[in-house]
């Protein structure tokens, strides 16, 4: 089974008769297949109008180009047996982006012969000769074009990009284990049973979550649902107020938003609500803090929404604050855009520092910041992604003489275990199996993650919960 991502683009390379058209019909809906006969037909009088050659080869790279674009799987159906064509196309799906791979049909050189004799219009025997005697050099030289892979001929299975790699991957996980903690990270609370069986579906979840073996449990800090996820109607909790009412319902799980937005309270009071859901909870608080963005909120409840720079400049002082409010004694603190003049609490929190995270993968601003006074990032996107913004923190670690194996990776995405993921579903999720998911967080474990914070397309019970259960076993 090959398995191919959407989009990419798909080269079909081999002599007439070797069962190209047969292959793309048989794995792929006709409207995916861009092919050169039928462009022929096209602008010439046929398939078969060897004299529209040119102009079908003009429109095809016209489509295909279209096509990638828009991020669109296509599969070339032509003869692919000429380098400088094959490298015209990888080097138009490195421009838009799109894994670009080759498949070989390397079928007998009678059979391809027996093939073509029983056609209604057989390509002249002289010319299946010269193809069939060039056809070794072809399989020779392909391996040179550029290709992300070149596969022999065999069915096809679509993949989401991130899970291409992943059963090599999580045959790597089985073998040889690597470490990697997961949270469930809750962000819809549109739940069966309504707002009267609220309270007990979220600490049957909680437990279930403990019980599976997460190791935290997050909520968004949002007033109400995000575009992302609802509707803006939808039920929505606070978030500090629910993390209390889970740390009430649970012993191991660590609790944190994902995360606090700077402008929703005075800092100083964001200190206190941390530090007693630490007390409380015995010591599990994690304090996930981030730059904001809804400015939607912001105008419903009235609170002004700065601009982007006092926005970082207000992160930069909950950064310096914080850590002062947990501390003992009352000192006073003046920040870019905030004062306080007594960051006294107490009880001091039960840990020595509540854990920091930083929301957001910003590379000049946010990771700047996590370099410099955050515990813990936490970043989105895929594993090139995460080496990526893994790079950009490293160089600002060195910048400020930080050690990044200080700072816990984090990484957030929506995922759903099965084959049949629900109709309603975000977009930005990863369907896939067991095994697939077992592969792709092993991936990014390799990456250098070492917290993945899952938000379950399905939650709503704690069946979704157990069934992910089998995941996190993998990296126990
Ligand atoms: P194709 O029409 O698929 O060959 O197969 P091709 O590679 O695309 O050839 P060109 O380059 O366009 O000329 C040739 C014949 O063999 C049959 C097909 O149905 C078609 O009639 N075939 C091919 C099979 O019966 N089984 C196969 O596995 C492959
Ligand atoms: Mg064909």
């Amino acid at each position: 089974m090959i398995r191919l991502p959407n989009p990419c683009l798909v080269v079909l390379v081999g002599p007439s008769g070797s069962g190209k058209s047969h292959w793309a019909g048989a794995n792929f809906p006709p409207g995916q297949v861009v092919s050169a006969d039928r462009l022929r037909a096209l602008v010439g009088e046929g398939e078969h109008d060897q004299r529209a050659g040119t102009d079908a080869f003009a429109v095809l790279d016209l489509v295909l180009d279209r096509r990638l674009k828009r991020k669109l799987l296509t599969v070339v159906d032509t003869l692919g047996m000429d380098q400088a064509r094959r490298r015209g196309y990888v080097a138009l799906a490195r421009r838009r982006h799109v894994p670009v791979y080759a498949i070989t049909f390397d079928a007998p050189a009678a059979e391809c012969r027996a093939r073509n004799a029983t056609r209604d219009r057989p390509v002249p025997a002289k010319v299946l000769t010269a193809q069939l005697k060039q056809w070794p050099s072809v399989l020779d030289a392909i391996g040179e074009d550029g290709f992300d892979a070149v596969y022999p001929a065999a069915p096809v299975t679509i993949v989401n990009p991130e899970l291409v790699t992943a059963p090599d991957f999580s045959r790597r996980q089985q073998e040889e284990p690597l470490p990697l903690d997961f949270g469930l990270h809750v962000t819809n609370f549109t739940w069966p049973g309504g707002p009267s069986e609220l309270g007990a579906r979220l600490a049957a979840i909680a437990r279930a979550a403990e019980e599976a073996g997460f190791a935290y449990l997050s909520v968004m800090d949002h007033f109400f649902q995000i575009p992302q996820i609802g509707r803006r109607w939808d039920e929505m909790l606070d978030s500090w107020t629910t993390l209390g009412f889970i740390a009430g319902n649970t012993t191991k799980l660590k609790l944190l938003t994902l995360v606090t937005g700077v402008t929703y309270r005075n800092l100083a009071h964001l200190g206190k609500i941390a530090a007693t859901l630490d007390v409380l909870s015995g010591g599990r608080a994690v304090c996930g803090i981030g730059a904001a963005w809804n400015e939607d909120e912001h105008h419903a409840y009235g609170w002004r929404f700065p601009p982007v720079k006092e926005r970082y400049g207000l992160l930069e002082d909950a950064l310096q604050l914080l850590p002062l409010m947990w501390g003992p004694g009352s000192p006073s603190f003046e920040g870019k855009v905030i004062t306080v003049p007594e960051a006294m609490c107490y009880p001091r929190p039960l840990q020595e520092r509540i854990p920091i995270m930083i929301g957001g993968s910003g590379e000049q601003k946010t990771l700047r910041l996590v370099a410099k006074y955050a515990d813990a990032c936490n970043l989105f996107g895929n594993v090139e992604t995460v080496r990526h913004k893994l790079g950009v923190l490293r160089e600002h670690c060195a910048a400020v003489d930080r050690n990044p194996a200080d700072i816990r990776v984090t990484q957030l995405s929506g995922v759903f275990v099965g084959n049949e993921p629900p109709p309603t579903m975000p977009s930005m999720v990863v369907v896939g199996s067991v095994d697939e998911h077992i592969g792709r967080y092993r991936e990014l474990a390799e990456a250098g993650v070492q917290t993945a914070f899952v938000r379950l397309a399905d939650l709503g019970g704690t069946e979704p919960v157990e069934r992910f259960g089998e995941v996190i076993r993998a990296f126990g």
